[in-house]
């Protein structure tokens, strides 16, 4: 079989770095993209050296020119792209829709939105042509109102939108979005420190004692199940929006593993 190339976005840490080494596990050739470039070539350094196969391209997902190079650069890299897994995302501005400055809100649709669209279509004349997957890391705040995320909610919203539109737009292809749940990762340090301010105090009070109570999910669970999602995921699901701990997903990580 050929190996397979995934391309994910937002790789320098947290769930991005974990599915990576997780796809790297499964025998994938990963390209890791962020624009942290040391972190990025850490990550990619400790794949390699667990005897896997990594590129790392600095870029930013919300600047069009940087998007084409993360697929020219994949596809320089294997010849081939087989699955794309939009996972960069950020949650600022946290603030209640009254207060909120309209370019906060443009900067995260850049990169929650945007940038997965753009990086889509960039790629998807060889996801079309590997009979591909793209992967779309959404979250329940897509279907469950937070206040304070108002930007956050409304942009996982559209992304899980936009994935059904993709389904029945390109059948050659499976889109999916993912649940990952609630992670351990920079962007729950970021709600705790910038919640305080923008979120009413029980919802922030919800996520402090999530984290007291170690109750967050170290990455490399979801990651896992996400690893196995973009090597793995059937063409019937495409459309669908799949929790981490789906019981589909224990199948498929068993059945591949
Ligand atoms: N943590 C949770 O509880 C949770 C729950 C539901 C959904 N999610 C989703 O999971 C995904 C990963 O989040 P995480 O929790 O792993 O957060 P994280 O630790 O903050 O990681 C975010 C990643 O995105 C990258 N990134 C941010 N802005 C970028 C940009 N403009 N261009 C390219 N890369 C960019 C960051 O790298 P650089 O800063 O180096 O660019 C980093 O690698 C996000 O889509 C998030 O919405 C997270």
């Amino acid at each position: 079989m050929t190996q397979p190339t995934i391309l994910i976005t937002g790789a320098s840490r947290g769930l991005g770095a974990a599915t990576a080494r997780a796809a790297a596990r499964l025998g994938a050739h990963v390209v890791l993209s962020a624009r942290s470039a040391a972190e990025l070539e850490a990550v990619a350094a400790a794949i390699v050296q667990e005897g896997g196969q990594a590129t790392a391209v600095v870029g930013d997902v919300g600047n069009l020119a940087h998007c084409e190079r993360m697929i020219a650069a994949t596809i320089a890299a294997t010849g081939r792209l087989d699955t794309l897994v939009n996972n960069a995302g950020i949650i600022q501005p946290i603030a209640p829709i009254a207060a909120a400055k309209a370019s906060d809100w443009e900067a995260l649709m850049r990169v929650n939105l945007i940038g997965p669209v753009q990086l889509t279509r960039l790629a998807l004349p060889h996801l079309r042509a590997s009979r591909g997957r793209v992967i779309h890391v959404s979250s329940g705040a897509a279907v469950a109102p937070i206040a304070g995320w108002g930007a956050y909610c409304a942009s996982k919203a559209a992304l899980n939108h936009f994935s059904r539109v993709l389904a029945v737009e390109e059948p050659e292809i499976v889109s999916l979005t993912f649940r990952p749940g609630v992670v351990d990762t920079a962007m729950q340090a970021v709600i705790r420190v910038a919640g305080r301010e923008g979120m009413p105090e029980a919802e922030y009070g919800r996520f402090v004692a999530m984290h007291h109570e170690g109750r967050l999910l170290p990455p490399e669970l979801p990651a896992r199940a996400l690893a196995a999602l973009a090597l793995f995921a059937p063409r019937e699901w495409s459309g669908d929006f799949v929790q981490w701990d789906d019981a589909r997903v224990q199948v498929l990580k068993k059945e591949t593993s």
